[in-house]
């Protein structure tokens, strides 16, 4: 089974809307990111107005979407994930489609006949392997109704402080072999921004506006950083014998603690997070 669809479906049940405080608080500032978003871009949403929302997950950004364009007609979400989607179909009813999907296929692409108004692609495209990415922004561009749009957040390259490229590498390579370190690594593909604004010329968007957002939030423990790494970004850990895991638990503990990145200031962990927000128009 692909590594993210696994991964996205043991997450569903607390993706966005568990109860426990230490997601609820994650999800809150992820929601939050959505709807500023959604906010500050200018988009036209016609009434009856079709949306197209890839990598819906469980549908927070329809969610939002709705509340502050309630004369949308209907959106369909994309998702790898069944389980993410069976969550978004609970919480978003009638006026939402779901198809388990992955829009990495052309195939995909080649069964939709209807044009929409907008595209969502929030967190989602860091996950697109990098021969594909100009082809999805091809196809996007060719489902879009004039004066089209699409809008998204995608993780940028120094989020955690950018360690898929040398700490998770580091400690995967402890335990598996070199040729399935690189396969587990490859899913994570954050883009920087001349790259993004290359593919969207390239397909014809008349006009983009993307932004690098580096930041950082703090936490009480290094337990809640690794809970973080562990369990939010947790495809690196697929195929992982999980006997080895109180091992690959301890280890990162120790990388962690003595890695400048994660400083322990005034009692509190910063958190380094890297965001890419886009939007690109077709005129
Ligand atoms: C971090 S979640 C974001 C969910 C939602 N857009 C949000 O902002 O809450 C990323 C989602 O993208 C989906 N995804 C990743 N690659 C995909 C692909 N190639 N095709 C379809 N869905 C994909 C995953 O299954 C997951 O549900």
């Amino acid at each position: 089974m692909n590594i993210l669809r696994k991964c996205y479906d043991s997450a569903a049940s607390f993706y966005g809307r568990g109860n426990d405080l230490f997601w609820k608080k994650r999800f809150d500032w992820l929601r939050k990111t959505i709807k500023n978003t959604l906010e500050i871009t200018e988009i036209p949403v016609e009434p009856n107005a079709s949306i197209l929302d890839l990598g819906c997950g469980t549908g927070i950004a329809s969610e939002e979407f709705f509340k502050l364009y309630p004369q949308t007609e209907e959106i369909v979400g994309i998702d790898l994930s069944p389980k993410m989607g069976e969550e978004a179909k609970k919480i978003l009813g009638d006026k939402f489609i779901f198809y388990e999907g992955d829009y990495t296929k052309d195939s995909l692409w080649q069964t939709m006949s209807k044009k929409f108004q907008g595209v969502l692609a929030f967190y989602t495209f860091h996950w697109i392997p990098l021969n594909n990415y100009s082809a999805i922004i091809q196809h996007i561009h060719k489902i879009l109704k004039d004066r089209g749009w699409v809008i998204g957040i995608a993780m940028g390259q120094k989020e955690l402080g950018g360690i898929f490229d040398d700490m998770i590498a580091e400690l995967l390579q402890i335990y598996l072999p070199p040729k399935q370190v690189s396969k587990i690594l490859s899913q994570w593909n954050p883009r920087d921004v001349s790259e993004i604004e290359e593919a969207f010329k390239k397909s014809g968007f008349s006009y983009s506006r993307i932004t690098s957002l580096r930041y950082s939030i703090s936490v009480q423990r290094y337990k809640d950083l690794i809970s973080i790494i562990l369990y939010q970004y947790n495809f690196w850990l697929a195929g992982l014998d999980p006997t080895l895991f109180p091992l690959v638990h301890e280890k990162l503990m120790q990388f962690v603690k003595n890695d400048a990145r994660f400083l322990e200031k005034d009692g509190k962990i910063q958190v380094p997070h890297h965001l890419i927000v886009f939007e690109a128009h077709k005129v």
